[in-house]
């Protein structure tokens, strides 16, 4: 099975607030956004799409192997999909038969994850996310921050990346998909064009950075 990743890397990490986009922000001394194109490329991904921000496409291109193809990404995490997406097949490029989208901000994702992934495209699903438990007891609130019920937890997932897609799937839902509609990842967009999303076991290492705390968090889990 031909597979082409694409990492999100366009974001601007304000929740984390660092002095330059998070996916340039150095884990263990190297950035967040080498981890996690190494993941792909060591994992049977042959070739990586790389969507960065507009005005730092050689920043990014300093501290990325060859293998990553870099794009300008969008405003949203949706349009920085899309805009890698439209290079994934063209003329001179033939279309993989799978693709598969990862955060930036996920540097420590097992190769195991991606393993699981793609043995799941390959056994027919169209598309696929790997998820984990939810072990908090997890509660509704309205605007006064009141709590006003609590979810059945046994039947909630937390979503990690890498999802992998059917290249065509996904190719179809992002063109149904209305310009300017946002959405938190990819399963979302081919959920609203009425794919099935099957789901594989993910990992805490997969955990996305946010938040300083994930940062230290990330380090930690280097050292041991
Ligand atoms: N992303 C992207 N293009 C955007 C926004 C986000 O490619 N316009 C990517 C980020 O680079 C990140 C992933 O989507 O790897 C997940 O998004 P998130 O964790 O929210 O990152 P940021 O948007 O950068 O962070 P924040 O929301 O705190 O600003
Ligand atoms: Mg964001």
């Amino acid at each position: 099975m031909h597979a082409v990743g694409i990492v999100a890397a366009a974001g601007s990490g304000l929740r984390l607030g660092a002095d330059r986009p998070k996916a340039l922000v150095p884990l263990a001394g190297r950035p967040l956004v080498a981890w996690s194109v190494d993941t792909l490329l060591g994992s049977g991904v042959g070739e990586v799409v790389v969507a960065v921000p507009a005005d730092e496409l050689a920043a990014f291109a300093a501290v990325l192997p060859p293998e990553a193809r870099l794009v300008a990404g969008g405003a949203t995490r949706t349009a920085s999909v899309r805009a890698a997406l439209a290079t994934v097949a063209g003329p001179a490029r033939p279309a993989p038969d799978a693709v598969l989208v990862h955060d930036a901000a996920r540097p420590l994702t097992p190769p195991e994850v991606v393993t699981r992934v793609l043995a799941a495209l390959a056994g027919g699903a169209p598309a696929v996310v790997p998820v984990l438990p939810v072990v908090d007891t997890t509660v509704s609130v309205d605007g006064d921050g009141l709590v006003t019920g609590a979810l059945p937890r046994e039947t909630l997932r937390r979503v990690q990346t890498p999802q992998g897609f059917a290249r065509a799937v996904l190719v179809d839902a992002y063109d149904r998909l209305p310009d300017g509609v946002e959405l938190t990842d990819d399963a979302a967009v081919v959920r609203a064009a009425g794919v099935p999303v099957a789901t594989v076991t993910g990992d805490e290492r997969a955990a996305k950075v946010t938040v300083p705390h994930d940062l230290a968090v990330a380090e930690m889990q280097i050292r041991r």
